[in-house]
């Protein structure tokens, strides 16, 4: 079995690519695709970790979803994965979550921020993009299940929540539809694992949240996908 794990910011991945004991490949120049990834063998399964990267430009991760969308596409084409996770933070309601909770989904990705008020573009710029939910891949694991809710702002204007309200958004995040997006068109089965950074309902700043919170929730999503990767069989 080869999973690929597509993660965003450098700051999550280091602590588990560091624990699962993968080596960085070298850049693949014909590709010039410049998205850093680390490869091993844990527990009988060949691991991938693809980063997005970071900006030349601006010196930062490249989160968000066209980087997302990228980087899945390049690395499927260069490992033919049979699995792909992505493994990220979220925000989170107050009523749904706490500070680290682990959200996964039995429902399809969508977009929150796709409007298109014409008909048949509406429903595909939502998008539907199909997740797998393996309940014994989560044993073991405090997880809540609910939709996950992709968009390219950290912040939540009135329109955006009442579009993740009506459409139940729990984990409100910036790649997974993407990634889902680039799974499906290869017909490869996809999952996401997400750690709460910061509630979005409540007075509190959330770009304050999430600066506060980063290390906690990232500590409890690299927990988290060492024992999913362990919970895996095959
Ligand atoms: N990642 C972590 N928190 C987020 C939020 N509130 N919105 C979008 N992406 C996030």
């Amino acid at each position: 079995m080869k999973i690929l794990i597509i993660m965003a910011m450098e700051a999550e991945a280091m602590p588990i690519i560091e624990e699962l004991g993968l080596k960085k490949l070298p850049i693949n120049e014909k590709l010039h695709s410049c998205f850093p990834r680390y490869r091993g063998e844990f527990e009988g399964k060949e691991i991938i970790i693809s980063l997005n990267g970071k900006s030349k430009e601006y010196g930062v991760d490249r989160i968000g979803t066209e980087y997302a969308a990228l980087n899945t596409q390049s690395a499927i084409i260069e490992f033919f994965p049979d699995l792909i996770i992505n493994a990220g933070t979220c925000g989170a309601f107050s009523q749904d979550a706490e500070i680290a909770d682990i959200i996964t989904t039995d429902r399809p990705a969508v977009y929150h921020d796709h409007r298109v008020p014409i008909e048949g573009f509406d429903e595909f710029a939502k998008g539907r993009y199909p997740t797998i939910h393996r309940p014994e891949y989560f044993t073991g694991i405090d997880f809540k299940l609910g939709v996950v809710t992709t968009g390219s702002s950290l912040d939540m204007p009135k329109i955006d929540e009442q579009l993740i309200r009506e459409g139940s958004g729990m984990a409100k995040e910036m790649e997974c539809a993407s990634v889902a997006a680039a799974a499906q068109l290869h017909g490869i089965d996809f999952f996401p694992i997400k750690s709460v950074t910061d509630i979005i309902d409540v007075e509190l700043d959330n770009v304050d949240q999430f600066l506060a919170n980063l290390s906690k929730a990232s500590e409890k999503l690299g927990k988290t996908l060492i024992q999913v990767l362990k919970n895996i069989k095959g």
